[in-house]
C-alpha cells in the first residue's frame, strides 16, 4: 500500500534531496519515497508499506534512475522481510518491474541473498530481515561513496579533455542526487566542475516524454546555483553546429560487457552528433552498471512504455504567470499510435570514455572493462 503526504520542502537541499529513506514509525517499517512525478511543482512523499506499492512507484517512475532502483529494490526485500510478507515473491515483483536497468536486479538480488543465508544459517526471520535491512543500507552508503568518487574522476578527465577550463557540457535526462545515495553520476560530475568554477553552462536537454530533463535536471541544477539553459532534445544539433557544447556527460542503466551503453532514449543520436562535432561523449556510472552477462547492445532488452506518454503530455503543472504560461496538453489527435522506447543503446566506438568510481576506461573495450569489474570486485 502507497500513501502520500506533502512536506514543507526547505529541509531539501540540491545535495541532500532525499530521494528514498527507510523509517520505522510505531505502526511498522516503511519506505519513503520523493514522488519523482509530482516535482517539479510539489515536493510530496510517497510512502510504501509493501512490495506491490514500491513496483507500483517503480512502474510509474515515482522512484527512478538506474543506481537509485538498485537501493529501491533492496529496500523493498528488505520492507517485505521486516512486514512478514513471502520474500522470493516479493524478490521477483520487484526485479521485473523494469527491464532494462541492470542495477534494480543487482539491489534486489544483493537484500534476497542477505536474507536467504541468514534465515539459512539462524532460522531466524526477525534475524533474516535485518540482514536484508542491513544490505539494502550498505548499499545505500556505497553507492553515496561512489558517486563522490565518479564525480573526482570524472573533473579530473575533463580537465584533461578540455584543458582550458569553462566547460560548457550537454547533458540528457536526470543524473544527480534523485538517482542516487549520493549527489549521481553524470551529473554530479557537473556539479564538481562548478563548484571548483569551471562549469560555464550545463544544457539541460528536456528529455521527452517525461521530461526527466526538464523537470528534474534543471530542478537540481536552480538548486545548485548552476548557470544551466532547457533545450528541447531536437534543438541539440544546432547548439553542436554552433560550437557552444564541449562535453556530453551522460549516465547509463545498463553497460554490456562490450561496452554498449542503454541510457535514455535520446543519448544515442547526441553520441552521434558529438563524434560528428569532434566532442567528447562522456558516460558516468557505477561498477554495479557493468553487466558483464549482457554480451552487447543487441542483447540489452530495452523497456517499451505506454504510447499516452508520447500523445499527451502529462507532467505536473508549475504555477506561472503572465505572458509564458502555456496550459496546453494534447499532443495529438485520439487514436494516434506511438513508438515509446524507454532506453536506446549506443554502441562503444562511440564512447569516448566511461567514469566509473574505479576511474575511467578509454577507449571503451570489452577487455578494459573486464579489467575495470575484476579490479573492483578485489576492493
Ligand atoms: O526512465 P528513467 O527516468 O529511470 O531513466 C533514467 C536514465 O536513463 C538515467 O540517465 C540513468 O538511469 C542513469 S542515472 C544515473
Amino acid at each position: 500500500m502507497a500513501d502520500q503526504y506533502a512536506r514543507s520542502g526547505d529541509d531539501i537541499g540540491p545535495t541532500g534531496i532525499p530521494a528514498i529513506r527507510w523509517d520505522e514509525p510505531p505502526e511498522g517499517p516503511v519506505l519513503v519515497l520523493l514522488d519523482q512525478t509530482r516535482l517539479p511543482a510539489e515536493e510530496v512523499e510517497l510512502v510504501c508499506t509493501d512490495a506491490p506499492a514500491l513496483v507500483e512507484a517503480i512502474r510509474s517512475l515515482a522512484v527512478r534512475g538506474a543506481p537509485l532502483l538498485g537501493i529501491a529494490g533492496a529496500y523493498g526485500v528488505a520492507l517485505a522481510a521486516a512486514r512478514g510478507f513471502d520474500v522470493e515473491e516479493a524478490a521477483d515483483a520487484l526485479e521485473g518491474a523494469r527491464p532494462t536497468a541492470v542495477n534494480l536486479a543487482v539491489g534486489v538480488r544483493r537484500a534476497r541473498a542477505a536474507h536467504r543465508a541468514e534465515l539459512g544459517r539462524s532460522g531466524d526471520r526477525k534475524q533474516a530481515a535485518e540482514a536484508a535491512l542491513a544490505a539494502a543500507r550498505a548499499l545505500h552508503r556505497e553507492d553515496a561513496e561512489a558517486s563522490s568518487r565518479m564525480a573526482a574522476h570524472g573533473l579530473v578527465l575533463l580537465d584533461e579533455l578540455l584543458p582550458g577550463g569553462g566547460h560548457r557540457v550537454l547533458t540528457h535526462c536526470n543524473t544527480g542526487a534523485l538517482v542516487s545515495g549520493g549527489e549521481g553520476t553524470a551529473f554530479a560530475v557537473a556539479l564538481a566542475a562548478h563548484r571548483v568554477g569551471r562549469l560555464r553552462r550545463l544544457w539541460v536537454d528536456e528529455t521527452r516524454p517525461l521530461l526527466q530533463g526538464a523537470r528534474l535536471t534543471a530542478y537540481e541544477a536552480a538548486r545548485s546555483g548552476m548557470a544551466y539553459t532547457l533545450l528541447t532534445d531536437n534543438a541539440a544539433g544546432s547548439l553542436f553546429a554552433a560550437g557552444e557544447v564541449d562535453a556530453v556527460l551522460v549516465g547509463a542503466d545498463r553497460i554490456a560487457a562490450d561496452g554498449s551503453v542503454a541510457n535514455k532514449v535520446g543519448t544515442y543520436p547526441l553520441a552521434v552528433l558529438a563524434r560528428y562535432h569532434h566532442v567528447p561523449f562522456i558516460v558516468v556510472a557505477p561498477v554495479t552498471t557493468i553487466d558483464l552477462g549482457t554480451p552487447d547492445g543487441a542483447s540489452i532488452e530495452v523497456e517499451q512504455r505506454a504510447g499516452h506518454e508520447v500523445t499527451e503530455i502529462t507532467a505536473p503543472q508549475v504555477p506561472m504567470a503572465g505572458a509564458e504560461a502555456g496550459g496546453g496538453i494534447a499532443v495529438a489527435p485520439l487514436g494516434t499510435q506511438a513508438y515509446n522506447p524507454a532506453f536506446d543503446v549506443t554502441p562503444p566506438e562511440l564512447v569516448t570514455a566511461i567514469v566509473t568510481e574505479e576511474g575511467a576506461v578509454s577507449p571503451v573495450t570489452a577487455d578494459a572493462l573486464a579489467e575495470l569489474c575484476d579490479r573492483s570486485r578485489q576492493v
